[in-house]
């Protein structure tokens, strides 16, 4: 049987043969600043080690003596150094970079082994969790770079012809968050669960696609001021934003895109991704619909009707496979629409973990009960910060790193994630 222990070890590592294959090459394209909007690659994989340190081994231990300097740790805070200001920071090489992950790793294995106790378990999982979340940041700087590729994407399933039709959610109660026994790497605001009415709602089968938002973008959708918000047409037009993120007119009435090095027409039956919660809304808006709630997101993810119940992934309790979810950063891309039938919920929606990461109109606050965790600047600063919650992991997500519970926030403006949409409507 797996044990705990066993868990925690194959997540780290995991996670750190992820981050060691996103940061496999030259020094020159480490230390560069690929975009204004990312950090370097190399202070993502120093903040990695030097988070692990912190979490799981510089716990209030009078002697220890640390890997990362305390004057070197602090080039890694987050919160104190913004990321477009981290390249002119006196940052390790990524040779010392690499050697430093290395030795803390190696007495965080030491620690697990003699203690395998509930409390560094858990602060285990949440450093790999945050590791692999790096992961995913770290894909999207290969996302903006300039030149020639350095990845290569891996295949995923065809997509299948199926209605872009919606299903009802008949109202009723629901239990929301995670449950501690069956996912014991929750974090803080994914607790405690606690049950819901959600009145009855709509919502759709899969995600928007491209070709549905080549609509939009014919349709006028981009200049149509009544679509949007307020604050979203203020951005729409100070940011000059005319379509998703990185996509131009091929001059011939198509479009192409540019992702990870490569230029190539914008494949229709993708879920479309690089757009802002402001565009998101405004194409709902275009659409008849509206954004799902996270909570009614949720439901139809998680919620057996049957069994009134939660599944722990939408398909059951088997774990996500490359038959059920695109998760796991290999693939570069999400799949066509209707490529996982046997990842749908009970209710029949499909794609909802893996993929894009899939806006919601909620704000980003507390569950009743709230309790912070270890980590607890991890959720509380941002809860009310006019943040937007997306749900679902995308394509970049790891396993481990996503739960229908899993709570993801952002800015409204943000689009270099790679977050889409999926309709939902009252019923
Ligand atoms: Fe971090």
């Amino acid at each position: 049987m797996t044990t705990h222990l066993d868990t925690a070890v194959a997540a780290l590592g995991s996670a750190r043969g992820r981050t060691l294959a996103l940061t496999a090459f030259d020094d020159a394209e480490l230390l560069a600043q690929h975009s204004r909007l990312m950090s370097p690659l190399v202070w993502d994989l120093a903040h990695v080690g030097q988070q692990e340190e912190f979490w799981l081994l510089q716990t209030g231990r009078g002697s220890y003596h640390p890997v990362f300097h305390p004057r070197v740790a602090s080039l890694y805070d987050a919160f104190e150094h913004p990321r477009a200001t981290r390249p002119a920071l006196p940052l390790l090489s990524p040779g010392e970079s690499r050697r430093s992950l290395g030795d803390v790793r190696g007495r965080v294995l030491d620690l697990l082994e003699r203690s395998p106790a509930h409390d560094p378990l858990f602060a285990a999982g949440m450093v790999a969790q945050h590791e692999h979340q790096h992961g995913e940041t770290m894909l999207a700087t290969h996302n903006l770079r300039a030149g020639a590729p350095l990845l290569t994407p891996t295949a995923t399933p065809p997509g299948r012809a199926v209605p872009h039709d919606a299903v009802l959610v008949p109202g009723g109660p629901f239990r929301l968050g995670a449950d501690p026994a069956a996912e014991p790497w929750a974090l803080d605001n994914e607790l405690p669960q606690h049950e819901v009415h959600v009145p009855a709602f709509r919502i759709a089968r899969l995600p928007v696609t491209n070709a549905q938002w080549v609509g939009f973008c014919a349709a006028g959708g981009y200049d149509d001021e009544r679509l949007w918000s307020a604050e979203g047409w203020e951005h729409r037009r100070t940011a000059g934003l005319h379509a998703p993120m990185s996509w131009r007119p091929d001059g011939a009435g198509g479009w192409t895109r540019r992702r990870f090095g490569r230029t190539e027409a914008v494949p229709p039956d993708e879920p479309v991704q690089h757009v802002s919660f402001h565009e998101a809304e405004a194409y709902a808006r275009w659409a008849g619909g509206r954004l799902p709630t996270e909570v009614e997101w949720e439901k139809a993810c998680a919620w057996d009707p049957v069994l009134h119940r939660r599944r722990r992934w939408p398909w059951g309790g088997e774990p996500p496979t490359a038959e059920r979810a695109n998760l796991g950063g290999t693939s570069l891309g999400p799949a066509p629409a209707g490529a996982y039938p046997a990842g749908a919920s009970a209710y029949g929606v499909e794609q909802m973990v893996g993929d894009v990461w899939e806006w919601t109109s909620s704000g980003f606050g507390p569950w009743p009960g709230f309790r912070a965790m270890l980590y607890a600047d991890y959720s509380e600063p941002f809860f009310g910060g006019g943040y937007r919650v997306l749900r679902g992991g995308a394509w970049a997500t790891d396993p481990v790193a996503v739960r229908p519970s899993f709570r993801n926030w952002d800015l409204p403006v943000r689009r270099q994630i790679f977050c889409g949409l999926r309709l939902a409507w009252d019923a």
